[in-house]
């Protein structure tokens, strides 16, 4: 594939839960050669390490207080992102159920989010990155060149989160997960601070029914336009 450009762009992935985000930006980013931010795990990390402390979960002042004493770091590894917290690798731990139930109730407080924003934004400064959240395309670059919204609907979005887990030899109930879903999308949703929609000047790619490789290439492509006309 030629995608040889000397202009380095940021590209913005949104969308509700397990649309299947990570798995392309991860695809788009190797093939650009860019880094690869995953917001979710920022956010996933506080939640684990809040828990970790008892701190409630409805405590904001509290929350930003950790936020401030630990830090959270992204780490490129030959096996893929670790996420360290104070210097652990907690890269499985913030997949837990237990931490995937409770990361909305932490992402919804808005002085969470506002530091959080500022830690995306100066990863993001360099151009050459692919982030993907809830949020990216409105406020953390809303100036991203490229915007990608991805949808699915929730039956597809249950079914590839229990094939995923049946792979990694979980017995997961597909009915549960599919509430786990909707109530996350309801709390990133409905929550005031930044909530998950879609950017005006976003590509909305609906995934049901497409491959993994077929939605990366059509954000390669995007790409390629953008970066011609740059
Ligand atoms: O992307 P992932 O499913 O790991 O995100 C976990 C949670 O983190 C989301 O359900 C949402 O509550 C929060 N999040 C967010 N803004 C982002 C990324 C994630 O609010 N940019």
């Amino acid at each position: 594939m030629n995608l040889v450009s000397t202009k380095t762009i940021a590209i913005a992935i949104d969308g509700p839960a397990a649309a299947g985000k990570s798995t392309v930006a991860k695809i788009v980013a190797g093939k650009l050669s860019y880094i690869y931010i995953d917001t979710g795990a920022m956010y996933r990390a506080l939640t684990l390490q809040a828990m970790l402390e008892h701190i409630p979960l409805d405590d904001e002042a509290l929350l930003v207080q950790l936020l401030q004493r630990i830090d959270i770091k992204l780490k490129q590894d030959k096996n893929g992102q670790l996420i360290l917290v104070d210097g652990t690798d907690v890269t499985s731990e913030i997949r837990s159920q237990n931490v995937t139930n409770n990361v909305s109730f932490v992402a919804k407080h808005s002085n969470i989010r506002k530091e959080m924003v500022n830690r995306q934004q100066t990863l993001a400064a360099e151009r050459g990155v692919v982030m993907d959240g809830r949020d990216i395309g409105t406020h953390v670059i809303p100036d991203a060149e490229v915007k990608i919204f991805l949808v699915a609907t929730v039956e597809e979005r249950a079914k590839r989160r229990y094939e995923e887990n049946v792979k990694k030899g979980f017995q997961p109930n597909i009915e549960e997960l599919k509430k786990e879903i909707e109530q996350r999308d309801f709390i990133d949703s409905k929550r005031e601070a930044a909530p998950l929609i879609q950017a005006v000047d976003a590509i909305e790619i609906d995934t049901t029914s497409l491959s993994i490789n077929d939605v990366a290439q059509r954000i390669l492509d995007r790409v390629k336009e953008v970066t011609h006309s740059l």
